[in-house]
């Protein structure tokens, strides 16, 4: 059974919904697609069969695993060079923010980070933007219902974020059968992000009870389907976590935290996947967040069905959920040397994300939550 959503956009949801992509691209006149993938994606058999599907398709693959701006650059070069009517953005989250930050930069030439969000660029997005499809293959940043990109600095690394409500994609294909095969560590690292996407913005400390209710119900798909998911993966699993990591993405609208400014740093200095940042931090991150916020991590507890309701319980379980799925509790299994606690600690405190946790984060904060994850 395929179902439709029209909230935030139009999601066709089921197994099977890709295969809707060529009827919905003839009944919008659309012919000659720009499909941005990654090189692993690109080279993968349901990948294969959909662009049999497009025989007007151009495919854009070269992209980094953290995408940088001359992958966009690229990207909209090849748009230029063939003739293009629309962009499909067919991958995780690394793949879909370089087709969103390509649907950008057809009509807005000047340099890409002009339009950064955090400099107040979005304002510079004023002109028209191709029709964009999104068609997800992890259960993650739930980038496919998103409105922003992130994009790195070529040379620093640092990320950048490019944000516009037209920068949503006009239609997403959430097929759960694309997501069968993922790997079991990329599927606990994804896993992860979503999690970490609806505890941060549950906590996150703008008022915001629709985001609340989302991030909820999310956390408490994520604690039924997840570990299963990694080690018994069946399409009912791999579909509440398609259905988790868009609704993490949604609920994040309201706001991220301490965890995602730990986790950042680690994609920027150490080339970490982005989800696996955040799954070793996650526990660390939460208890840091407990002191004073006892009633949202009641409610995180009740979601997460745990019969001790205090955030204690709630950071041993996430301990105890990252054991069962292969997540390493330190940071030094994942490369983290204690000569990188200095520069992580800077890159953290300058991070986009923490502003929005429930309680302020310094610099001081961030070295000893590294020491302590180290
Ligand atoms: N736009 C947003 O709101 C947002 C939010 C959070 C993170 N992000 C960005 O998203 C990126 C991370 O995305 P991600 O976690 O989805 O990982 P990813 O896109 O890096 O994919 C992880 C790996 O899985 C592979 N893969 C993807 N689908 C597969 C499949 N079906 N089968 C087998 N392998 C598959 C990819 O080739 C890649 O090697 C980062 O760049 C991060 O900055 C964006
Ligand atoms: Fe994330």
């Amino acid at each position: 059974m395929i179902y439709q959503y029209n909230f935030p956009t139009t999601i066709r949801f089921g197994a099977g919904a890709a295969a809707e992509l060529p009827a919905y691209l003839s009944a919008h006149n659309l012919a000659r697609p720009l499909v941005v993938t990654d090189p692993v994606v690109a080279q993968l058999p349901f990948f294969k069969t959909i662009i049999a599907g497009l025989p007007g398709a151009v495919v854009f693959s070269d992209i980094h695993k953290n995408p940088v701006k001359s992958d966009v650059y690229k990207g909209s070069e090849a748009w230029d060079a063939t003739n293009r009517d629309c962009i499909i953005g067919i991958g995780g989250g690394a793949a879909i923010d370089v087709a969103r930050a390509i649907v950008l930069r057809i009509h807005h030439r000047e340099d890409l980070f002009k339009y950064d969000d955090l400099i107040g660029g979005d304002v510079y997005v004023t002109g028209e933007v191709p029709p964009f499809i999104t068609i997800p293959t992890t259960s993650g940043t739930g980038s496919e219902v998103g409105r922003s990109a992130i994009i790195a600095d070529d040379e620093t690394h640092a990320k950048r974020i490019l944000f516009s409500p037209k920068l949503m994609a006009r239609i997403v294909f959430a097929d759960p059968l694309l997501t069968m095969d993922l790997p079991a560590p990329i599927t606990a690292a994804t896993g992860m992000d979503a999690l970490t996407h609806n505890m941060e913005a549950f906590l996150a400390k703008n008022p915001h009870p629709l985001c609340d209710g989302i991030a909820l119900e999310g956390i408490s798909l994520i604690r039924d389907a997840l570990e299963p998911a990694v080690n018994r993966p069946d399409v009912s699993n791999r579909s509440k976590m398609l259905m988790a990591s868009m609704m993490g993405a949604i609920a994040f609208q309201k706001g991220l935290g301490v965890v995602h400014s730990l986790a950042h740093p680690l994609s920027s200095l150490l080339d970490t996947h982005h989800g696996l940042a955040n799954a070793v931090n996650i526990p660390y991150g939460m208890a840091f967040n407990i002191g004073g916020f006892e009633d949202r991590f009641r409610r995180i507890a009740r979601a997460l069905e745990l019969p001790d309701e205090s955030g204690g319980a709630v950071v041993d379980y996430l301990f105890r959920l990252n054991d069962s799925i292969g997540i390493p509790r330190r940071l030094s299994a994942i490369g983290v040397r204690s000569e990188h606690v200095e520069t992580l600690a800077d890159l953290a405190s300058a991070d986009f994300a923490h502003p929005n946790n429930p309680k302020p984060v310094t610099r001081e904060d961030f070295k000893q939550l590294y020491l302590e994850a180290l």
